[in-house]
Order: structure tokens, then C-alpha cells, then sequence
């Protein structure tokens, strides 16, 4: 399916964006390890999270939905032995995660996902589980998947990944909750620590310092969990506003948890007219974000930078096409490894609009500001890819058709009737 989006217009207005995903995969996992009864509400409605809840349904974890709560009677840090292979979708969050929390456990579990997760690389947390004492196998050789773990009897491990992931350190860490000793994870540089923050809440011993996290083993105890609003949704509307003159848009109860909100850091440090205005400062803190149109200039992105912001950087890349001088990315290497190559697929489609982009290794440098024209472009069946690029669509002059629309549904399903409210003209079509 396509979409297509008219250019020239103006974002305005007031939204609310889907729960957060990376919440609601811990929300889910952590309720399905605990003793007694979770209670979501706010729970995302993407497909990767609906991909975590049936994978649990399948290891007999007890889940009902309906339209307030998402209600998981946990396992007590033991899931049923599956009688089929289990499916996560286009999700690496599921597979990791889940990989980890199954890996303590006396039973033997395959995973597999969809082409694009199956070219994912799984290595990063094949050697820690390893060296955990489970043992984990590639089925797809080479670290790829589909994964089979045969878990029991870990030991916790100090272990120091090679990339900043917060996949990586969140599989180590639900492992460990089953293993004998602690577990410790020194960081590259700090990622979002949702996993941190929910297991604390749900009674765990975990302490954390500014890249380094250790967790005592222990079963954790039942949640309520009210789910933030996802920030990495948000940023494409808060994007859209401060590129398309005349805009102002404002989305509240938006998680600003400070280890994933370097959007919005980076962006008022290119100029972005930001204000946020904390709503809740519970354990994810919420708040109120408004965006407005901003006269942007080029900065200097680095690699801490771009841990906090790790689904954002397509994002400034756009607004760097936008901003005065030159923008240079570096440390972003990573996004090679998504959904889909984002460093190439972002060059290739920008560049496509009318962007002056280099790609890099591991970044960008973008020279700005430039006009963009409408034009046809491929975000290789990658859900943030293809709502970047209608965000461009809506700056851009003339008309805009992006492939590939139908992946939307893997993060943010409402995304076509949001943009609408806030006045961008775009239709799905063939
Ligand atoms: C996520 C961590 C990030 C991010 C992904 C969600 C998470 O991945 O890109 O969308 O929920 O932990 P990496 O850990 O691979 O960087």
C-alpha cells in the first residue's frame, strides 16, 4: 500500500500519541515473570507489542484485553514448555527480551520473525546468555534467526556490550533475574533504562549509575502500570511542527523519561522552539510537549548524543535539512541494524525529496537549508522510515507517495487519522 501526502502545510493543533512500545514490552514481559496479577492501561496498540502478548500467550502466561487494561496473571518466573515455535513478528524487542527472561528456565523455545527480523543480528545476545550458562543457537547461522534457547541454571555475569543497546542490557538483566549472584552491565553510554525502572517498581534490588546497572535475582511482584504516551511516536508530529512554517502542535502525556528524550535536547540545540511542561513525575515521568515552527541551524551530533535518541535520528536528519549550515552525525553506526539499513534507506529518500546528504559509516552530514520537491519514495518496509519521510511530504512542495505505508501498523496505527487532525492532507491508496 502507498500513501501520499500534500505538501506545504501547516501542523496544528492538540493530539495524544499511542502508549509507549518500549513500556508496554516490559509492562507485559515483567507482569508475565511476576507473582500475582498485572494491570496495564495506556498499553501500546502496535503490532510489535501485540507480537510480545502472543508470544507469552504461548508460554501459557494468562492474558485478557479489553479497551482500558491489559491484565497478565504472571508466571512467578516460570513459563510453560511451548508446543510450537513462537513468532515475533517484525519485533526485535520481543525476541530479545524474551529471549533473556526464557533463558533461566528449564525449557527449550523457538523464536523466530518475519524477513526483516530474521536479518537482525542476535550475536550480541547469544554471547552474554552464553556466558550466563544457557544455550542459545542460531538457527539461521551466523548469529541470525530464528533463535532456540535451552535455558536453566544461569549464573549472573558482569558484562560490558560492545554496542550501546538497550535490547542487549535488558535481556542480560531479565536473565539474571533468574540466575545465582548478581548481574552487572557496563554501558557504552547510557540507554533507556525502562527495564531498570519497572523491575525496581516491581521490588527488584536493581542500582544503577550513570552506565553501569547491577540487579540482584528475585521474582518480581505485580504492577499497575499507566503507560506513558511514546515520545519516539510524538517526535514526528513535534518534528513536522518545527519545519512546516506557521505550525504549532502540542501532545500531552508523553513519556519524557530523560534517557529517551535526546530528540528533544538535540532539537532545541539546533534552535527547535520546544517547551515541555511536566505532567506527572511518577517513575515514567509524563508531560506536555509543545512544538513550534523554529528557525533551525546545523550542529554537531555525537555518539552519547545518538544513544538517547537512537529511533530520532532520522528525524534530525530531516530537520537538518531544514536548519542552516551543516549538521554531521556521528556514532550511528546502529542503525544499520533496525528495521532496515536507516542510515542508507534515510540518504537514498532524502536525497530523493531534494536533500543534500552524504552517508557515512556511521552518520550523515547534511548541508542545509534546502527546499524539498514531492517525490516517490522507498522506506524498505520500515514503520519509522515511511512516517519521516510523510512528515518530509508534508515540507515538501507537491505531492509526496511513500511505499510501503501498510508497516505503520508496527508502532503507530493511528498515525494517518493524527496527522489529519492537525490539518496534513494524506491518503492511503494502492
Ligand atoms: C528498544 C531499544 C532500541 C530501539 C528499539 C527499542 C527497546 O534498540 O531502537 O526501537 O525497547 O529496548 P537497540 O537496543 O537495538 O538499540
Amino acid at each position: 500500500m502507498k500513501a501520499t501526502v500534500k505538501g506545504k502545510k501547516t501542523l496544528s493543533g492538540k493530539v495524544r500519541v499511542p502508549g509507549d512500545k518500549s513500556i508496554s514490552h516490559r509492562g507485559a514481559i515483567v507482569g508475565a515473570l511476576a507473582r500475582g496479577t498485572t494491570k496495564i492501561s495506556g498499553f501500546s496498540p502496535s503490532q510489535d507489542c501485540a507480537s510480545t502478548l502472543d508470544v507469552l500467550g504461548k508460554l501459557g502466561v494468562s492474558i485478557s484485553i479489553d479497551e482500558s487494561f491489559v491484565q497478565i496473571e504472571g508466571k512467578a518466573g516460570r513459563f510453560n514448555q511451548p508446543k510450537e515455535k513462537l513468532h515475533a513478528g517484525n519485533s526485535a524487542t520481543t525476541m530479545r527480551l524474551l529471549a533473556g527472561a526464557i533463558a533461566p528456565m528449564p525449557i527449550r523455545v523457538t523464536i523466530t520473525g518475519d524477513d526483516s527480523l530474521l536479518r537482525r543480528p542476535m550475536g550480541r545476545i547469544i554471547e552474554p546468555l552464553s556466558l550466563m550458562g544457557a544455550k542459545v543457537i542460531s538457527e539461521g547461522g551466523g548469529g541470525f534467526p530464528p533463535l532456540t534457547i535451552e535455558g536453566g541454571n544461569l549464573r549472573g555475569i558482569e558484562y560490558s556490550p560492545p554496542q550501546a543497546s538497550a535490547q542487549v542490557k535488558s535481556a542480560i538483566l531479565l536473565a539474571g533475574l533468574g540466575a545465582t549472584g548478581k548481574t552487572r552491565v557496563r554501558e557504552l553510554y547510557p540507554t533507556r533504562d525502562h527495564t531498570e525502572r519497572i523491575l525496581r517498581q516491581a521490588g527488584v534490588e536493581v542500582f544503577q549509575s550513570e552506565n553501569v546497572v547491577t540487579l540482584h535475582p528475585g521474582v518480581p511482584r505485580a504492577l499497575e502500570l499507566e503507560v506513558p504516551g511514546d515520545i519516539s511516536s510524538a517526535a514526528f508530529l513535534l518534528a513536522g511542527a518545527m519545519i512546516c512554517p506557521g505550525s504549532t502542535v502540542e501532545v500531552s502525556d508523553v513519556g519524557i523519561n530523560p534517557s529517551r528524550s535526546g530528540f528533544l535536547e538535540i532539537a532545541r540545540k539546533m534552535g527547535g522552539d520546544i517547551e515541555v511542561e511536566v505532567t506527572d513525575s511518577g517513575f515514567e515521568p509524563k508531560g506536555r510537549i509543545t512544538a513550534r515552527y523554529s528557525a533551525l541551524k546545523g550542529t554537531r551530533i555525537e555518539p552519547r548524543e545518538v544513544a538517547r535518541a537512537i529511533d530520532e535520528v532520522m528525524l534530525v536528519s530531516l530537520l537538518a535539512t531544514q536548519a542552516q549550515g551543516t549538521t554531521i552525525i556521528e556514532g550511528a553506526g546502529e542503525l544499520r541494524h533496525k528495521e532496515s539499513d536507516r542510515l542508507s534507506a534515510t540518504a537514498s529518500g532524502l536525497k530523493k525529496l531534494g536533500a543534500r546528504v552524504e552517508e557515512r559509516e556511521d552518520g550523515f552530514v547534511i548541508e542545509g537549508p534546502c527546499e524539498l520537491r514531492g517525490a516517490q519514495v522507498d522506506p524498505y518496509k520500515d514503520h519509522r522510515l515511511a512516517m519521516m519521510f510523510a512528515i518530509a511530504g508534508a515540507a515538501a512542495s507537491g505531492v509526496t507517495v511513500i511505499n510501503d505505508w501498510e508497516w505503520i501498523e508496527v508502532s503507530y496505527p493511528n498515525f494517518v487519522a493524527d496527522m489529519r487532525k492537525l490539518g496534513v492532507e494524506i491518503n492511503r491508496g494502492e
